[in-house]
Parts: structure tokens; sequence; C-alpha cells
């Protein structure tokens, strides 16, 4: 069955999609963005610069690297009550107390798991519990890969890409969820600019406002930047990130004054490397760092000091899309997107160590201390969902 869904996806990638709308079809249509049948694991010529299987993690390349003066040390977390479960392309949040809030996702490919029922994660008593949409309150949509950022007591979700029994059609609309209420409400932009529909885009605050970056639009894969001000309720075009190709799942931190974009799959996976004033509203590109292979989907969230810790990622793309999955890393690595340095990170893994994930996410919780959830492992015969929750402790 796999080899015909990847015959179909690639059959699909030249335009020679089977007529008919099957469930095979869809499958094929869903994975033409991102990410890409095109380059599956298997059709990259000798001799390319494919990625190594690294889904082994911590087996790096022989090179000289630079290790960094930074510690990690991760925490398997033994959590309480019902959580959201295993789930692929969540979004989380904190707004600055012990809590983490869980948004969306997936329970299997390209079933949206539900956006509206929040998961909150209390990071001081490891319990779960959900909240529901305020009775009578306006509500998202489902959706899969939308993206999510917090500005004070609340988190705003920007697009998606609607379930396969509705034609996986990408989103552009803005809704904010209260921590404090737990209402929805739908922003109505302001002037002339909203950004395209899209998925598997990335978004981040700072300075109270939002910064969105690519992601799957309607016509192909984005590079494109937009800051959403909440007090004006307006969208603004900010300059694209030069010389970078459109991409579904880069990493997009804000971290101190600037906007640090790493990584993402852009019909292969890359490791681009940028980052972005907010002051000068200018992209400065760094060099890709050597000690860490091309990778997307990776969780992130940014330290107090200004730098980035990124876990993990997809590092060779499924041939199945996004029936399979593809070759996964347990990396942790810290980004400097001031001076454009690459560390790795060693990590304490004594009490255990998440397995190699790509479509988790994270975020800071306090201090240095950061929370992972979920993700998606495996391989394209056997993918696997993950619902572990992980703290992991950076000291500089
Ligand atoms: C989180 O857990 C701590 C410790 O058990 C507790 O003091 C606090 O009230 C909890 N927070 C919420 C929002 O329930």
């Amino acid at each position: 069955m796999a080899s015909l869904v990847a015959s179909l996806v690639a059959l699909e990638a030249v335009g020679l999609a089977p007529l008919g709308r099957t469930t095979w079809r869809a499958a094929a249509g869903a994975s033409k963005c991102f990410p890409s049948p095109v380059f599956g694991p298997g059709s990259y010529p000798p001799g390319s610069s494919h990625p190594p299987p690294l889904a082994v993690g911590l087996s790096l390349s022989s090179r000289t690297e630079t290790r960094s003066m930074a510690k990690g040390k991760w925490v398997n977390w033994v959590v309480k009550g019902e959580g959201p479960g295993p789930r692929s392309s969540i979004g989380v949040s904190s707004t600055g107390g012990s809590d983490v809030f869980v948004l969306g996702g997936e329970t299997e490919a390209r079933v949206p798991a539900g956006i509206a029922q929040v998961f909150r994660f209390n990071v001081s008593s490891l319990e779960w519990s959900m909240i529901s949409p305020q009775e009578g309150s306006p509500k998202p949509s489902n959706r899969n890969a939308h993206a999510q950022a917090a500005l004070g007591d609340e988190i705003y979700v920007f697009g998606g890409r609607q379930g396969v029994e509705v034609g996986e059609s990408a989103l552009n609309d803005l809704w904010v969820w209260s921590t404090k209420t737990g209402a929805w409400r739908e922003v109505e932009p302001q002037g002339d600019h909203v950004p395209e529909p899209r998925s598997y885009h990335a978004m981040t605050s700072a300075g109270g406002r939002l910064f969105l970056f690519g992601g799957c639009g309607q016509e192909g894969r984005l590079a494109d930047f937009h800051s959403f001000d909440p007090l004006t309720s307006r969208w603004e075009q900010l300059p694209s990130p030069p010389g970078i190709a459109g991409r579904g799942g880069a990493t997009l931190e804000a971290a101190g004054d600037l906007i640090c974009l790493f990584s993402g799959f852009e019909g292969k996976e890359s490791r681009d490397y940028l980052s972005y004033s907010i002051a000068d509203r200018e992209w400065v590109v760094h060099d890709k760092p050597e000690i860490v292979s091309e990778r997307s989907v990776c969780a992130s969230f940014a330290l107090p000091s200004g730098k980035v810790v990124v876990f993990g990622g997809e590092v060779s793309p499924s041939e199945r899309g996004h029936d399979g999955a593809g070759g996964f890393s347990k990396e942790v690595f810290l980004l400097d997107p001031a001076s454009g340095s690459c560390e790795r990170i060693e990590v304490d893994a004594a009490g255990g160590c998440p397995e190699p994930r790509g479509w988790g996410s994270g975020c800071r919780v306090s201090g240095n201390v950061g929370a992972f959830f979920g993700g998606l492992t495996g391989s394209d015969s056997d993918p696997r969902r993950l619902g572990d929750a992980w703290g992991l402790e950076i000291s500089e």
C-alpha cells in the first residue's frame, strides 16, 4: 500500500494526478506542499547533499564541532489528568504563569483533533486539565497545522488547513483565546492587507506584536513575512527574508530585539539561518550551521538571554507525505541570532530523554526551563504520534 501511495504521490508531483477524487487522490494533494513527495528518501541521487540518516539522534558527524558551554537536563514529566494524548502539529504557548496551553494538532494524519478545546498543563503540579470553549461564544473551525503565539493573557491562532473531509483548504482567519475567561473571539482585521491562507507556517510574538512567516499557501510554499498589531488590528507586510525559498515547518522565535528564523521544508529539508531586527526592519543572513543537518518541524523556545533552544526535527522527509513518518532527530542545540552561532548543547539524559521526533512543539515556561509536547516519530511503515511531556532546563 505504501508503494501505491508513493507512486500516486509521485504522479501528483509531476502534474499527472489520477482522475477522480479518491481518498488517495486527496492524500496526494495534501502532500503537494509539505513535506514534498518529490524528494523522498529513496529519490536522492547518489552523492547528493542529502542529510545522513540522523534518526538515531545524538550520533554526530565526525566534523570538528563547537561544543557549547551550555548544558541541559531532560526531565520526563509524569503527568496527572487527561491531556491531549498523542498528537502532532500541535501549538504550545505560555503566558508567563505556571500554565502551558496546548492547542490543535492531529491525532491521525490530516484529521484535525479540534482547536477550540484547549488543554492546560500546570508545570508545578504536572496536572492536565481541559478547558472547553465558553458556552455560546464563537469558536474557530477545526484545522491542522495552525500557528499560534501568546500576547499578554491571550493566545492568537492564525490559519491552518481544514480536514480531508472538507477539502483541506487553507485558512487565513485570526482568532484569540483568553487564558483568563476561556472565550474565543475572531479578529476582524482593519486595512487592506491580510496574509494569504496557509498552513505549516510559523508565528511568534515580540513587543506586543505578532510576527508571521511562510508556510504552505494555496499556490505553493511561501517565504513572506508579516506583523500584526493588536492595538490597530492591522497586518503589515514586512521585508521577506532574502535569498530563501518558500517553506513550511520553519522555526521562528522572537529572541530579544531579534526574530530568529531557522530551517524548514522547501521541497527538501534546509538549515537556512537568519535573523530579523525588529528595530531596523532588516534581515541578516547567517552562515548555515555546520554542526547540524538540514531539517524542518523542530520544536524550540527562546531563553531570556536571547538565544534559541532547538530540539529535534525531521531530517529526512517521508515518502508517504503526511501519511507516513520520515527520519527524525533528538539533538538539542542553541542558536544565537545576534552572533549567528550554533552550538550543540550537552544534555544530561540520566532521567531519560525524548525519542527522536518532529512535528511537536515547545515553549519557555520560566527562567531557562522549556516544555515540549507531542510530535511524530517512527517510520513510514510505523508512524507514531507522541503524547509525552518533557521539561528541558538549560544552564548557559
Ligand atoms: C498549579 O499547581 C500549583 C501547585 O500544585 C498550584 O499552587 C496552582 O494553584 C496551580 N495553578 C492552577 C492555575 O491551577
